[in-house]
């Protein structure tokens, strides 16, 4: 039987979950997949914490250096996260020859190239289910499961945390503010909530989904982002009443004319599949040009559900020798030939502050018209003394488009304010 000694790095929440998986189950994993797996060590600065897991006080080590020295440790996981010391124990752990696991986006997203490099030098492997969309099975997917498809998009709900703030405002009528606050005190969002609800994190996901789909080096500067913070109930109310529900969503897509990279708010119809992913579910649709569409959905995050996926990538990395890298050019600064949509193209939803007096509708499609942006729906929403809410959609056309039309509505008197604007992907 094939055997494998881990170290683990860090026994917060998910190295808390990773242990308990590896040892509660270590005879099913003999049983169901001929690998014996042990943990050797593991290095947690609260050795309190780790002694509570039920870690033996010799397998405690105290640096890197001594995980590292460790002959019988043959895959170290890295569950630290950041960019700090996370960065300087998997160099050191693939200097060492060591496989790595990580759960670790920012870092992968940041790094991937130096690491692989690294990894390649020593013949390590170098692991990364657990950084994308937690327990779902993603990577996985698209590196063994898609190989006979060229993937055309990937979209999907990357990001927990502010899945769970849409869900609230959307089903409950709380405001941004109350539901960021429940999602504090839930444990989803941290004390500073930026890289969640600034949408940071559904960008690092998706520039290592995207590299892995399209089969070339996505950089995180190639990924347009936008967070969920100026969003407000009422967009997603009414929203709601033209048929569409706001999520926040990672999209990627390879056309003839470029790959398209973006991470934003977007209305889904109703009746899409992503508009039933709830509360702090993730889930993320694929095209194959030969499967046509699938959809994984799951936890992505927490103890047990990452935890999953990282014991996947451990006991995959046991019952292989050879590795899997980038087949792509994994360059830090991606591949110059690489072309990128920038005008993409879209539907929208936009609400007009206005006033409430003869012409003004007319002269507001007059812009649109202009602009050459076909509008879909128009409604109108009395609002208080003199004051009138527009709320439009619009047929699909260039980002750029749009923004003009937004600037000239600006400038008009009759226009007090552009509230909302919110792209539709249908
Ligand atoms: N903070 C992330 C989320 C979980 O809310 O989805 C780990 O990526």
């Amino acid at each position: 039987m094939k055997k494998a000694g881990v170290a683990i790095l860090g026994l917060g929440v998910v190295g808390g979950g990773t242990y308990q998986i590896l040892t509660e189950k270590r005879e099913y994993f003999k049983k169901t997949q001929g690998v014996d797996l042990t943990v050797e060590c593991v290095l947690e600065k609260n050795v309190e914490r780790a002694k509570q897991l039920g870690v033996e006080e010799s397998r405690i080590a105290s640096s890197i250096e001594e995980v590292v020295a460790n002959p019988n440790v043959d895959i170290v996981v890295e569950v630290i996260g950041g960019t700090g010391v996370a960065k300087t124990f998997v160099t050191k752990a693939l200097m060492s020859g060591k496989t790595v696991v990580t759960s670790n986006k920012e870092l992968f997203a940041k790094h991937w190239p130096e690491l692989e490099e690294e990894a390649k030098k020593m013949n390590a492997g170098l692991f990364f289910e657990a950084s994308c969309v937690g327990g779902v099975p993603i990577i996985r997917t698209l590196q063994e499961g898609m190989q006979a498809n060229k993937i055309l998009s990937i979209k999907g709900i990357i990001n927990g945390t502010t899945n769970y703030i849409l869900t609230k405002m959307a089903y409950e009528g709380w405001s941004y503010e109350e539901a960021l606050k429940e999602a504090q005190r839930l444990g989803y969002a941290e004390f500073n909530p930026t890289a969640d609800v600034e949408g940071f994190d559904a960008t690092y996901k998706l520039s290592i989904l995207s590299s892995l789909a399209f089969n070339k080096k996505i950089c995180i500067e190639n990924v347009y982002r936008e967070g969920i913070t100026g969003i407000n109930k009422e967009d997603i109310a009414y929203g709601k009443e033209m048929g569409y529900t706001l999520k926040l969503l990672g999209i990627g897509k390879d056309t003839e004319n470029g790959v398209e990279v973006r991470v934003h708010p977007t209305f889904v119809r109703n009746d899409d599949p992503l508009a039933a992913v709830n509360d702090s579910f993730n889930a993320v649709h694929l095209v194959g040009d030969a499967v046509g569409e699938i959809m994984l959905y799951g936890r992505g995050a927490g103890a047990l559900p990452t935890g999953s996926a990282i014991v996947s990538d451990v006991i995959f990395a046991a019952k292989h020798d050879r590795y899997f890298y980038a087949s792509f050019e994994n360059n830090q600064k991606g591949n110059k030939e690489t072309k990128f949509v920038d005008d993409f193209t879209s539907k929208y939803y936009l609400r007009l502050s206005v006033a409430d007096k003869p012409g003004v509708l007319s002269k507001i499609s007059g812009v649109f018209a202009k602009n050459n942006v076909s509008l879909k729906e128009v409604k109108q929403v009395a609002g208080e003394e003199g004051k009138a809410q527009i709320i439009i959609t619009t047929h699909c056309c260039h980002e750029s488009l749009v923004k003009k039309t937004l600037a000239k509505l600006d400038a008009l008197d009759e226009v007090f304010e552009v509230q909302g604007t919110i792209r539709i992907e249908d």
